[in-house]
């Protein structure tokens, strides 16, 4: 499984890159915003500097909705560097965008995937990644990970090769249950990628080989 941390914090980042677990970043405006990331020349600058610091894809989000708008800066995007991954909303035009860019050899994030339709149509469409957001549909009370195992099965059954990246994970359970059922990647906050170091055994168990350590090291 690939995990992508889902943030535009540069210092998320670097940890979870140093740790040597990161396969790619993802983004979003909202979370571009809350870096107080604004204005083009600045956002075009803070994806560079994520590209420069790991190896693997970057999903940086378009803001226009209108299928001209989605091609030119995700045509602008794509040229920054080559693990940009365009990343286009689940709307008719974005399904069109996705066609586009699919023809053109630059690859794709289809974003705010909530049902298994949309992640057909995104598949279809020539999608690199679909992005069901399974925290999101937990907090209204609909099963995220269901959905994971839904998209998961129908690419199987017709050898689509757009990966599915779960996305909106909010805890560590999310992350093994869509391992369980194969999802290709997760996407998540540092916090929820350290909480899968954590063993109450672990921390007790180390403990106890230090105590004997020191004990027999002073006898
Ligand atoms: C997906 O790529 C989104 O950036 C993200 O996972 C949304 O997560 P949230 O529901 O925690 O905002």
């Amino acid at each position: 499984m690939k995990f992508f941390i889902d943030t535009a914090n540069l210092a998320d980042i670097r940890e979870a890159q140093d740790m040597g677990i990161l396969d790619g970043v993802t983004t979003n405006p909202s979370l571009m915003a809350k870096e107080g990331i604004t204005g083009k020349d600045n956002v075009m600058r803070h994806y560079k500097q994520i590209c420069d610091i790991v190896e693997g894809d970057v999903s940086a989000e378009v803001i226009g909705t209108t299928f001209d708008e989605m091609v030119r800066e995700g045509e602008e995007l794509a040229e920054l560097d080559d693990n940009i991954v365009v990343k286009i909303p689940m709307t008719r035009d974005g399904v069109k965008a996705l066609k586009y860019f699919s023809e053109k050899g630059i690859r794709t994030n289809c974003t705010l995937i909530f049902s298994a339709g949309q992640a057909l149509l995104a598949a279809k469409a020539g999608a690199s990644y679909v992005s069901p957001f399974v925290g999101r549909l937990d907090d209204i009370s609909t099963d995220g990970v269901e959905l994971i195992e839904q998209i998961v099965t129908i690419y199987r059954n017709y050898g689509y090769t757009t990966e599915v990246l779960a996305a909106s994970i909010r805890h560590p359970m999310h992350v093994i249950q869509c391992a369980e059922i194969g999802a290709d990647v997760m996407t998540g906050p540092l916090s929820v990628m350290l909480a899968l170091l954590n063993h109450p055994l672990t921390d007790i168990g180390l403990a106890k080989f230090l105590a004997d350590h020191k004990k027999a090291s002073s006898m």
